[in-house]
């Protein structure tokens, strides 16, 4: 039964992958260099755009990141209405009112500035503009907007989710505790802005963690099957950027140059799953955040090396193609793989990273595991499809403590 079940998902993701050669995704018209953010609101205003309304979250706004906009805005008299309520890992209800006052300001496109959660609850809200009749939970899930969204100009001051260059915009329902993805192409922002001057603020373990979940996406759009070779390149280029960026962007955060190549990772890692989509890792990592808050970034860099090795011979080739790029060196696919999990592993503890999680409760497993498996199947192309006992044998090494003998089958 298990076996005829996942030669359906290999169908289905098959399929699927083949499928997107008739779905061409473009790549978002980019703004990039230091102070890029300036020459946003004319750049705004050439497409037609004349009133917009700027989706942030509280911290970013009391610290000042926007001022430099404002100024550019005032300065070329694009109208702008601000909403800075978009919270950590957004909640339908942020979405929600940041779409209101959209309606309500008649505005005609959006920046959507800040981390991956400020720009998902603007990517959500333009879903919801295109899609009025259909709430968040009907849009969830793949191809369920189908229909062209406001103009989005995204702004990304984390590197990083890639939000910016990809498909999706993941949400939380807080009265289920249950995070989601929403993803169509149709959410693929049409332009960007990669200005590392809003990423030097950035805190070092804010740094160190979103950079685990670029490294997240490229890693895992490598390793997964039918990942076309655009994705294969652009998660090679993101990998290396990362190897040889993230640390020095976590010691000295105004590292201009390490900012800005983390930025392009980000982007390029973005791009890559965009096409290949991720897969375990952040099936359990959505779990995390949805239960406990945990943020993003931080799931996916404890997680990641977790899955790898339990994914075992499959990832051997991928990995070691990728140890190689990095420089990493050994006398056979099986010892490249496992030096580069290793890698992965000491960059981690080099930032301070923790190991394992100590908060998952006993009596919440069953229900990670339902989503988790909810959540991969059938659509992410993972290298090996799991069963509920390999999903609870994961999930276990994640923890401090011991898990109850009835959850692991
Ligand atoms: N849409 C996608 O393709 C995609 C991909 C991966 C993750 N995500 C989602 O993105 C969210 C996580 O986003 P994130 O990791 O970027 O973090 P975030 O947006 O949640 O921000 C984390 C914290 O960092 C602060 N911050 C952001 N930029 C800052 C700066 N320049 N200076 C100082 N503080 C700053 C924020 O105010 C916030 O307190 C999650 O909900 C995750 O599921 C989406
Ligand atoms: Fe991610």
């Amino acid at each position: 039964m298990g076996t005829l079940k996942n030669a359906w998902y290999r169908v289905f993701q098959c399929s699927f992958s083949a499928a997107q050669i008739f779905l061409p995704q473009h790549s978002p018209e980019l703004l990039t260099g230091a102070g890029s953010i300036k020459k946003l609101p004319d750049f705004i205003k050439s497409k037609g755009v004349g009133k917009v309304l700027i989706v942030t979250d509280a911290v970013l706004s009391k610290i000042g990141l926007l001022e430099s906009l404002f100024a550019a805005c005032k300065e070329s008299g694009l109208e702008y209405v601000l909403y800075d309520g978009a919270e950590v890992n957004p909640s339908i209800e942020c979405i929600e009112a940041a779409l209101k006052m959209y309606l309500d300001n008649k505005c005609q496109g959006f920046i959507a500035f800040g981390g991956g959660s400020s720009m998902d609850c603007a990517k959500a809200a333009a879903a919801r503009v295109a899609r009025p009749k259909r709430s968040i939970a009907q849009l969830g899930g793949t191809m369920k907007v189908l229909k062209k969204i406001p103009p989005l100009f995204a702004v990304p001051t984390t590197a990083g989710t890639g939000s910016e260059a990809t498909l999706a915009a993941v949400v939380t329902d807080y009265s289920t505790h249950h995070k989601y993805a929403i993803q169509d192409p149709v959410l693929l922002p049409r332009y960007a802005v990669l200005d590392p001057e809003l990423t030097v603020g950035l805190p070092p373990h804010v740094t160190s963690t979103t950079g685990m979940d670029a490294l997240t996406h490229a890693v895992e759009a490598y390793t997964n099957k039918f990942a076309p070779k655009y994705t294969r390149i652009l998660s090679e280029k993101a990998t290396k950027l990362i190897f040889d960026n993230l640390e020095k962007a976590y010691a000295d955060g105004k590292n201009l140059e390490a900012r800005s190549n983390m930025l392009l990772a980000s982007f390029y890692a973005g791009r890559a799953f965009s096409r290949a989509c991720v897969g375990n890792v952040h099936a359990i990592a959505h779990t995390l955040g949805g239960l406990y808050g945990t943020p993003h970034g931080l799931a996916n860099a404890v997680i990641l090396p977790y899955v790898m090795e339990d994914f075992g011979p499959a990832v051997y080739k991928d990995l070691a193609r990728l140890a190689d790029i990095v420089g990493i060196s050994g006398s056979s696919e099986e010892e490249k793989a496992r030096a580069f999990i290793l890698a992965i592993r000491k960059m981690n503890k080099d930032m301070n990273i923790i190991e394992q999680f100590d908060n998952i409760k006993d009596s919440d497993i069953p229900q990670m595991i339902e989503w988790a498996l909810k959540e991969a199947n059938p659509v992410y192309p993972v290298p090996v499809i799991w069963d509920e006992a390999q999903m609870a044998k994961t999930i276990a090494r994640l923890r401090k403590a011991p898990v109850p003998a009835e959850t692991v089958s």
